[in-house]
């Protein structure tokens, strides 16, 4: 016989003779001729409870179980005479698999998030954290969900790359060198003695990868993991994150953002149909306005705000900046955060920025100062996508690496799909943690990552 899964057993629409169930105490109450235990399998937030009588063979031993011991319990499904649970299991054998010792740090009904991030290798065992790694798998089906509904092929794009989409310089080298002594030509390491003949790193983006694959294929996608070296050690950044990048062919901004506003709607409504009891945790214990700010998402359509327009209604704003606002400086998350909390009150998309604070693949416009870029802010957390339409001309493309420094020669392949076949096309990355954040309401980035790395923080 199988186990069954505590979200099934809790779903039942009628008792059960005989039942296997695994998983971990929660809590254990004794009484005299009996002991209540609460067992979690990490299927569902809900605990299930057993009763477990006086009379089974090894109640001596079951009188031991500590809390975060593994148990697995053969009985019957029963209907529950406590209050707010519907079903609970009559114990017939208790299996101690594993006694957990005293020591076990998470003894607590609550720890700090803080102390949480000090053993996150047994954070998913709590209430919070099980739902937030629920969610996050969830999520991710959903994104396959969507883009499959929609006829887009899924691709995977490479990590190990020679290439730095962003221009930001923000790479984690590969390299296969013998770093105690580095081969070295002019001072600099010799590269072509190197794994892969020259200079590689983790990817920051699959955009390149993606829009070649969008001019053959149409309409794509790329969902793995992106890597920076940005030293910043804030609440919204991590060094390894996951992005989630469509990449559409005959596709321009205004179609661009059609789809990104789908596609959060999409997954907001998804969290809140599928993930409805962990996603109550959190409107409960970590942030009471969520399910407001999660219908206001659902509810209008995004504010669709010119570069210009959002630097205008910055400079009038009556609050004291930490940053600086004028046309040319990109926008800080304080100011995203005043367009999206304090003056619009819902998802604001920012266009059109100027070409001076853009990579060199967003296509220009016809001003000559900014490009066909877009950001997606939303409350409480501001840029959760960047995207743009892409320069598809030819010679366009081409002056604007040699204006921003990118060699062309290394980047022939990319510069071929501009000669054969080019074609309009537009994309995005959506930050899926920083996704994660806004439907659960955590506040910082290192709560929805398994095993988060920031600067100084490799730990687990
Ligand atoms: O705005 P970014 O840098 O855009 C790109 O990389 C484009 N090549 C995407 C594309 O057009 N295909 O990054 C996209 C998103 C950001 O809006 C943010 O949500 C997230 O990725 N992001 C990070 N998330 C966590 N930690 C970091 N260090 C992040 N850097 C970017
Ligand atoms: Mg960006």
């Amino acid at each position: 016989m199988r186990r069954e899964k505590i979200v099934h057993l809790l779903k039942s629409d009628a008792p059960k003779e005989k039942i296997i169930l695994s998983g971990w105490v929660r809590t254990k109450r004794d009484s005299s001729d009996f002991s209540f235990i609460e067992v979690n399998d990490g299927s569902c937030l809900s605990n299930i409870q057993v009763i477990a009588d006086s009379d089974i063979a090894n109640y001596e031993e079951v009188k031991k179980i500590t809390t975060g011991s593994a148990v697995t319990i053969i009985g019957r499904l029963v209907a529950s005479p406590g209050k707010g649970q519907k079903w609970e299991v009559q114990a017939a054998e208790v299996e101690v698999v594993s006694l957990t010792p005293e020591t076990y740090p998470l003894q607590k009904k609550r720890h700090t998030d803080e102390y949480l991030r000090t053993i996150a290798h047994l954070r998913p065992r709590t209430n919070k954290y099980g739902a937030t790694f629920r969610i996050r798998s969830e999520i991710s089906y959903a994104i396959h969900k969507f883009y499959r509904d929609r006829g887009f092929r899924y691709i995977h794009t490479p990590i190990l790359t020679g290439s730095d989409c962003e221009g930001a310089g923000e790479l984690f080298r590969v390299t296969a060198l013998d770093l105690e002594a580095v081969p070295k030509i002019d001072g600099k390491p010799d590269f072509e003695n190197d794994f892969f003949g020259k200079e590689a790193n983790l990817t920051v983006s699959g955009q390149l990868s993606a829009e070649m694959f969008a001019l053959a294929l149409g309409d794509v996608y790329t969902f793995g993991p992106t890597f920076r070296a940005e030293n910043s050690n804030t609440r919204r950044h991590v060094a390894e994150f996951w992005m989630v990048e469509p990449e559409m062919a005959f596709c321009d901004l205004i179609g661009n953002m059609d789809i990104a506003e789908e596609f959060i709607q999409y997954l907001v409504e998804y969290a809140l149909s599928e993930c409805k009891e962990d996603i109550e945790l959190f409107a409960k214990f970590v942030d009471k306005k969520l399910m407001n700010r999660l219908e206001s998402i659902l509810e209008s359509g995004f504010v669709r705000l010119p570069y210009t327009e959002a630097v205008a209604i910055l400079e009038k704003a009556k609050h004291q900046f930490e940053y600086e606002v004028s046309f040319g400086r990109d926008l800080q998350s304080e100011h995203e955060q005043y367009l999206t909390d304090r003056h619009f009150k819902k998802p604001v998309i920012v266009h059109d920025y100027p070409k001076s604070i853009k990579p060199f693949y967003m296509r220009a416009n016809d001003d000559g100062k900014t490009v066909a870029a877009m950001d997606v802010l939303v409350p409480g957390i501001g840029e959760i996508i960047g995207g743009s339409q892409r320069e598809e001309r030819l010679d366009i493309l081409e002056s604007r690496m040699d204006d921003t420094g990118i060699n062309r020669e290394e980047y022939w392949w990319y510069l071929d799909s501009r000669k054969y076949g080019s074609a309009p096309h537009s994309g995005f990355g959506l930050g899926f943690e920083r996704f994660l954040m806004l439907v659960t309401g955590i506040t910082n980035i290192r709560d929805v990552v398994p095993f988060p790395r920031t600067p100084n923080n490799i730990e687990f």
